[in-house]
């Protein structure tokens, strides 16, 4: 008798453990599936991201030429640059600058020609002018005298940093998207 009690009730104990295992499980997949839309929500649409990004074509931009497109509410220059710009920010004693970065870091890998940044003034936020001296075109911000060099890096005046550089990849060749990959 008592040997058939014990076995009833381990019977039960198995039962008992399968259901509250079973109940945890599905709550658990109720759960994961009530917040799926929520969550779904927070990462950007399709439409979202290709808003966020600039497709630029680069074909008719000759050497020492540039073109201004607007990203995200923000002026971005893109100049094709000449030798004579971008040996001149190659011979740059980076050290000296007050916001020291290689003239390598600001460009794309492979396309040293090429000079992509915001072109917004780091001091107050006023848009540099081009600035043509012995070495080819810097910048020049006329709100209150601050210079950059042919890698849009700070040389005088009161801007605290470099121009910045923004997210970007080329698609091809002569394509560059602005912003970030998807
Ligand atoms: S905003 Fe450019 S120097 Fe002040």
């Amino acid at each position: 008798m008592n040997k058939k009690l014990t076995k009833n009730s381990t019977k039960d104990k198995s039962r008992r453990d399968f259901i509250i295992l079973t109940t945890c499980a599905m709550a658990g997949i109720g759960a994961a599936s009530s917040f799926w839309p929520l969550i779904k929500s927070m990462n950007p649409s399709s439409e979202v991201l290709a808003m966020s990004t600039v497709e630029v074509n680069l074909s008719n931009i000759q050497e020492g030429q540039e073109k201004k497109v607007k990203w995200q509410g923000k002026p971005v220059l893109i100049r094709r640059r000449t030798k004579q710009e971008i040996d001149a920010a190659r011979a740059a004693n980076v050290e000296s600058l007050r916001d020291p970065e290689p003239d390598e870091q600001r460009v794309y890998k492979g396309k040293n020609e090429w000079l992509i940044m915001i072109g917004i003034c780091t001091h107050l936020g006023c848009v540099p002018v081009n600035h043509v001296t012995k070495d080819g075109n810097g910048w020049f911000c006329p709100c209150h005298g601050s210079y950059y060099d042919t890698s849009g890096r700070v040389i005088r005046g009161p801007a605290p940093k470099n121009m910045a550089i923004p997210n970007y990849f080329f698609l091809s060749e002569n394509v560059v998207v602005i912003g970030k990959k998807a």
